[in-house]
């Protein structure tokens, strides 16, 4: 029987981090994807680094100083280019086939939700700027719990809220160490596996691997 509520990681999973750098990738010069890539990576070491300390920040908070330490390892990109950049990520691309899979889920009956680090205002523009809203029914953001994903209270707010048992969750995340820690968690896991990663985490392994959202069920 198919899941009747599908949870999405928002940055990766739906919405494509990589498009502020690409919508600005003339101006950038040659090394745009290294600091797109940099930029995610302290993106997230922030986010775990914090949650450890139990120190919280608001998500949008981290990914300026993310930013910022990208501009300074990788020079040849503009800095001119900050205000742009950081815009961009309130209106990301999402994925082609988001919309379809979204409104085929919800035409099944299916509750749907985004479960994120994001700050309940970069996820609301987000979700407008993509047209996303009329499927979902709700946006979880850890600002709720003061503490990142893979902190196991995060994936709570899900089945505390909706009042339901974590394997009849389906989680989608492209990120592994995401569905690492969904999957401990106990929900039922996709793994988004957009970019052909080798597998890893093997003791939190995913119940389906897809390489996009398409032929979710
Ligand atoms: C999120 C990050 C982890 O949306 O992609 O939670």
């Amino acid at each position: 029987m198919s899941p009747s509520a599908f949870v999405f990681d928002a940055y990766g999973t739906l919405f494509d981090v990589h498009a502020a750098v690409r919508r600005h990738a003339g101006g950038i010069g040659p090394d745009g994807q290294l600091l797109s890539e940099i930029w995610r990576a302290k993106q997230l070491e922030y986010s775990w680094v914090h949650s450890l300390m139990g120190e919280y920040r608001d998500f949008w908070q981290l990914t300026e100083q993310a930013l910022d330490f990208a501009f300074l390892k990788v020079p040849s990109a503009d800095p001119s280019l900050r205000k742009s950049l950081l815009e961009a990520y309130w209106a990301l691309d999402c994925y082609p086939e988001v919309p379809s899979v979204l409104k085929e889920l919800k035409a099944g009956g299916a509750r749907l939700a985004i479960l994120s680090n994001g700050s309940p205002e970069m996820l609301e523009s987000a979700v407008s700027s993509a047209a996303l809203d009329i499927y979902l029914d709700e946006i979880f953001s850890v600002e709720d719990v003061q503490r990142f994903k893979t902190d196991q209270s995060v994936y709570e707010m899900v089945t505390n809220s909706w009042r339901l048992y974590p394997n009849s969750v389906s989680f989608q995340s492209s990120n592994r160490w995401d569905i690492a820690g969904a999957t401990h968690f106990g929900f039922r896991t996709v793994w988004i596996n957009r970019t052909g990663q080798p597998d890893e985490y093997a003791d939190y392994a995913p119940a389906v691997v897809l390489p996009t959202l398409a032929g979710l069920e």
